[in-house]
């Protein structure tokens, strides 16, 4: 079976083509080949603004499309795009003016090729993007199980703690009252005067920070960070998140160092070191309570921020530190940001479970819950 799926949520124009090994129900185990994943990214036109500016956004997807659709079918290797069995388009969340430029894309693909279309949910690709490699190999247990499962989805938009008692079978717990994590990331990255998207900025600064401190000899951390920053609502007895406030407390720290002592590098990189264990306590604390009170077989993370390497590296610690004899899977890399692949996947179970619809009842849903 072969997928063509679009995502145009935000500011990354994606199409991918892949290729499913099998297509019986509720198999979990089916392998996928993906024929090609093209992203078309828009972070030049938006970094000067350090943050997404929706209407350049809808343009350039609209200037876009065609061109990274061209390139998805010849990268693909498909002469005929008749040979596609179906189309699978994000309806949201996300913002509206931009969806409407992929589902528009796609009913007019969908009436020259004639096959319907599967709509789907933005935060369920970004979960579901973890089974886009064979996962047999990092499971603990050999009969295949991985629900019921927590779900965990971090990314610029959203901060979403849910219940996955299989796939389409989901629960929200909690979700962030305000800022999500990557985009109090994006945030103080502005903050601290550091490139856009602020995510792998903060990370590299970190990075530096953790090897200037860390004891060649001992491998352990012979300072504590002089910069403590608070972690919002980590003792609260829910599954909410927020971090507006570690961003306004980064903004009155900034201005009591003042902008002199903040040139220095090494106080930055503690800033960003601080910044990045502040969100990692919390989401690692949350997930991990919720996957004890519900008595899941495993975690999953995905979205933007769930590229991040300390994130997953103390995730993985603190499950092994707990004696949790729980999976924890997060997908490559290349798919945790926004990309086509994670939605032809939560395309193809959407498929399975007969949500195509004809092209003329997509819409687009802004704030389109999972
Ligand atoms: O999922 P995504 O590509 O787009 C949305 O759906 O929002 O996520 C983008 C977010 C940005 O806020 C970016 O700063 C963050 O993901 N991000 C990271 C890393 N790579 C991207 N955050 C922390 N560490 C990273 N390595
Ligand atoms: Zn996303």
């Amino acid at each position: 079976m072969f997928i063509l799926s679009i995502d145009t949520s935000c500011d990354d124009t994606c199409i991918s083509i892949i290729k499913s090994k099998k297509q019986k129900a509720k198999s979990k185990n089916t392998n996928f080949e993906i024929l090609s994943n093209v992203v078309s990214s828009q972070v030049k036109v938006h970094a000067k603004y350090g943050g997404i500016v929706p209407y350049l956004a809808k343009r350039e997807h609209q200037k876009n499309l065609a061109m990274v659709f061209k390139k998805t079918l010849a990268k693909s290797k498909i002469q005929n795009p008749k040979i596609i069995d179906f189309i699978a388009v994000t309806i949201g969340p996300g913002l509206e003016p931009c969806l409407w430029q992929g589902i528009n894309f796609a009913k007019n693909l969908a009436n020259d090729l004639k096959k319907p279309i599967v709509p789907v949910n933005h935060l369920e690709g970004h979960i579901l993007a973890n089974f886009l490699k064979p996962i047999n190999k990092s499971l603990k247990s050999k009969t295949f199980k991985i629900f019921p499962a927590v779900g965990l989805v971090v990314s610029g938009g959203h901060t979403e703690l849910f219940l996955m008692k299989n796939i389409g079978k989901y629960k929200l717990l909690g979700e962030t009252r305000d800022d999500a994590a990557g985009e109090c990331l994006d945030k103080i990255a502005r903050i601290l005067n550091l490139e856009y998207p602020g995510g792998p900025a903060i990370a590299q600064l970190a990075d530096q920070w953790k090897l200037k401190t860390l004891n060649p000899k001992l491998k352990i951390q012979n300072s504590k960070p002089s910069i403590k920053l608070p972690r919002p609502m980590i003792y609260q007895k829910n599954y909410d998140f927020s971090f507006s406030g570690l961003k306004t407390a980064v903004l009155y720290l900034t201005k009591k160092i003042g902008p002199t002592k903040l040139k220095d590098p090494k106080i930055k990189a503690n800033i960003c070191f601080e910044v990045q264990q502040a969100i990692i306590d919390v989401l690692i604390s949350k997930t991990i309570r919720a996957a004890k009170e519900y008595k899941v077989k495993s975690i999953l993370i995905g979205g933007g921020v769930s590229a991040n390497k300390e994130l997953r590296k103390q995730f993985k610690l603190k499950l092994t530190i707990n004696n949790l004899q729980l999976n924890f899977l997060a997908p490559p890399k290349k798919f945790c940001t926004d990309n086509a692949a994670m939605i032809g996947i939560a395309g193809y179970f959407g498929f399975l479970r007969n949500k195509q619809k004809p092209p003329e009842k997509i819409k687009a849903k802004a704030n389109l819950m999972l």
